[in-house]
Formats: C-alpha cells, sequence, structure tokens
C-alpha cells in the first residue's frame, strides 16, 4: 500500500524551480548563490521529514534515516547546467525526499556537481566513494569562467567542512529516478523506463596553435589558421568515428572557442571542449584510439599545431538485476504495456555508486525528448506515475 503523498512531492518540485528560476527552466551553476539557496532549501525539507541534514565539504547535501535499516540510499543532484531545465537531476532528489516522507527506510543525498561545471565532474558522488582526492580539487577549475574550485567552495561556505563517505553495509542499494532526456518512450507511448546501464563520458579538450594575424595582408599560402585546422580536423572526426564506433555512442563538440575571435583577425588559437560515450569500454577506447589517430595525423598535415588533453573519464556501469527486477515488477503493476527496458544515453550519479553498491534507475519521458535546455519539461502525471512506480519497486526490493 503506496504512503506516497503525491501532491506533496509535485509542490516540492514546483517550489525548488523557483530557486534560480530562467524562463520555464532554472539557471543554477554548481556552487552558484542559487544552487546553495537550493542546497539549504533541501536541508530545510530534509529535516521537516524527519531525517538528519548535513552539508559536506564538496557540497552533497545527505538526509540520515534515524531509525533501524535496512537502509536504501536515493538521490541525484541540484545543480543544473545554465539557463537548464527543472527536472534534470531535482527530481531524483525529490523522489528521495518523498520516499522518506511516506517512511521509508531512505537516506536521501543530493551530489555536488553532477553537471560538470567543475573539471572532472560528478564531484559529489565521486567524493562519497572516495574517488575524489584533495589534488584535483586543488587543480579544478570552472569550465565557465575559469574560477578555481577551491575559491568556489570558500565563496560557498564549504571551505574546511569534512567530506562524508558512503558507510560501508549501511545500504542494501541505491536507487535514482530521471527524466528520460531522450525520445524513446514518448515514440513508443510509453511512460517508465527501467535502466539497463549507464553510459561514461569521456570528455576532452584540444588547443590548436596557430598565428595571429591580419585576414588581409597574410595571403592563403602563408596563414596558419587555427579555426581552420579545428573544424578540419572535427569533420575528420565525424567522418571516421561512425565506422569504429558503437551502435549508439554519442559523440559532441560542446564549444568551439577562437581567439581573438574577431572577423578581421586569422584566429591564433583554437580550443575545441569534445566528448564521446557509449556504455561499452571496448568502444570507448576505440574511440580513444582513433581521436589520437586524427591528432597525429591533422599534426602531420597541417601548419598548425594540435594537443589533446583527457578532461575526464568516466566508467560506464550496468544496473543491478535484483533492483531491475523490482521496478519492472512494479511497473508491470502499475502500468503494464506502458513500460519497457532501456539504457541511459545521459551520465548519471548512479554510475559512481553502483561500484558501491547495487544500484538502478527509474526513467520517466521527456516532452519531446528535450533536455539540458530550458524548455525541458514532463507531464504531472508521468511525474506521478513515476513516484508511484519507484516507491514501489523500492517496497518490494526491500522486502527481498
Ligand atoms: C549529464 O548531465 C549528462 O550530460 O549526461
Ligand atoms: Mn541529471
Ligand atoms: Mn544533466
Amino acid at each position: 500500500m503506496s504512503m506516497i503523498d503525491t501532491e506533496a512531492f509535485l509542490r516540492d518540485l514546483h517550489e525548488l524551480r523557483k530557486i534560480g528560476q530562467f524562463r520555464t527552466g532554472v539557471h543554477r551553476p554548481t556552487f552558484s548563490p542559487q544552487d546553495m539557496e537550493s542546497r539549504h532549501w533541501l536541508i530545510d525539507r530534509l529535516t521537516a521529514c524527519g531525517l538528519q541534514a548535513s552539508i559536506d565539504g564538496i557540497g552533497n547535501v545527505y538526509g540520515r534515516h534515524k531509525g533501524s535499516g535496512p537502509h536504501l540510499l536515493c538521490g541525484s543532484h541540484i545543480e543544473s547546467q545554465n539557463e537548464a531545465g527543472w527536472l534534470d537531476g531535482a527530481l531524483g532528489v525529490l523522489a528521495a525526499v518523498a520516499l522518506a516522507r511516506a517512511g521509508l527506510p531512505v537516506d536521501v543525498c543530493a551530489f555536488a556537481d553532477e553537471e560538470g561545471h567543475f573539471d572532472g565532474g560528478f564531484l559529489g558522488s565521486r567524493s562519497i566513494i572516495g574517488e575524489l582526492s584533495e589534488d584535483e580539487i586543488d587543480r579544478s577549475r570552472n569550465r565557465t569562467d575559469g574560477t578555481p574550485l577551491r575559491d568556489a567552495l570558500r565563496t560557498a561556505g564549504l571551505d574546511g567542512r569534512p567530506r562524508m563517505r558512503l558507510e560501508a553495509g549501511r545500504h542494501k542499494g541505491f536507487f535514482e529516478m530521471h527524466i528520460e532526456q531522450g525520445t524513446q518512450l514518448e515514440q513508443g507511448n510509453l511512460r517508465i523506463g527501467v535502466v539497463t546501464g549507464i553510459v561514461a563520458i569521456w570528455q576532452w579538450r584540444l588547443k590548436v596553435q596557430g598565428q595571429q594575424d591580419h585576414a588581409g595582408g597574410t595571403t592563403m599560402q602563408e596563414r596558419k589558421d587555427a579555426g581552420l585546422t579545428a573544424v578540419r580536423l572535427l569533420a575528420a572526426i565525424d567522418a571516421e568515428f561512425p565506422r569504429i564506433a558503437g551502435e549508439r555512442s554519442t559523440w559532441t563538440t560542446g564549444r568551439i572557442t577562437l581567439d581573438p575571435g574577431a572577423p578581421n583577425i586569422i584566429p591564433g588559437t583554437a580550443e575545441i571542449l569534445f566528448q564521446f560515450r557509449d556504455v561499452s569500454m571496448p568502444a570507448l577506447e576505440r574511440m580513444e584510439a582513433t581521436l589520437r589517430a586524427l591528432v597525429r595525423e591533422a599534426n602531420r598535415r597541417e601548419r598548425c599545431t594540435v594537443s589533446l588533453v583527457a578532461v575526464s573519464k568516466a566508467i560506464p556501469a550496468l544496473c543491478d538485476p535484483a533492483m531491475m527486477q523490482a521496478l519492472s515488477a512494479a511497473a508491470e503493476q502499475l502500468v503494464s504495456d506502458g513500460w519497457q527496458m532501456m539504457p541511459s544515453g545521459a551520465g548519471h550519479d548512479a554510475q559512481n555508486i553502483a561500484r558501491h553498491m547495487p544500484a538502478a534507475m527509474l526513467f520517466v519521458p521527456s516532452i519531446g525528448g528535450i533536455s539540458h535546455h530550458w524548455a525541458e519539461d514532463t507531464s504531472d502525471a508521468d511525474l506521478a506515475l513515476g513516484i508511484q512506480v519507484l516507491d514501489n519497486a523500492a517496497r518490494r526490493f526491500l522486502a527481498v
């Protein structure tokens, strides 16, 4: 029998949506004033649900269940991409709050910087499993404005706080509810996705060194145009990757910066932020080998010099069979014919937590598949069904 208060769950989501509101979405980059306001708002919510709430030295907000176990860990993240959607991350955190409010033995966690505003990304979920070193914190910078992570932590009032670690043996498993961020469910007229595995994201920074010069005085034969070398290399990657990548591999150039970036000046340098994703380690390794080969080739062929730096290389994860079974049985009971098993094309904190305990994820549809954009949305009916399925599955898994 479900004790979920669906109205309170939706009310929480819409209240959090107001913090850092941007059009119909939110702007809550990690450790910004809006992000910190949302973390403190969450601490109040957790306390109101009877959990022992705290925030740690990397910004993880944790609500600890005070009663006896076995316990579940549930959550996601509450910062957003810049000017992006209101549900990416917030949904999983407030779903966890809804379970706690219904009396389930759940610890709630909002992991910091899943969205990778700082180099490395997944700061909170990597920190809690002991895979974020002090040295990495020293080196990491904000990808938008270059602020050192140490400075951002100080401004946010988090420096000097200890970083929490998972308590060995405390949790039976980790559930993360999330929006799909794609169109598979919507196109299939389905309402629930039981996630089978989560892609790893490998991020790269490419620097092209050319020669800044006059756009008219310098002949085409003389110039070293970093911008042209960059786009030729990216076109070569796009031509070569389909031959070696996996069936569902994706690759994205999210940013190209030309310096100095003026119409009358040949760009002296170009910086490219590039990433690829897959659930298969061999596919990821093939893409890395091909990327390196294409950079070597560019350095032979071009007048500019290209260098390649790995920014982060996450590890793909498979979801736990018993937890997937609980989610499937719950979906079958509540929406038979309306659900499917599916891989996750997005990265999630669950992929890190999965290395330390059984973990699984539940997807609800994204309208039009849109995410990492302020127009991201999901119907209240789908959000409400999702929390019922999660509650049902959590009870089943606790009982086995
Ligand atoms: C996480 O936000 C991702 O980009 O997959
Ligand atoms: Mn997310
Ligand atoms: Mn995201």
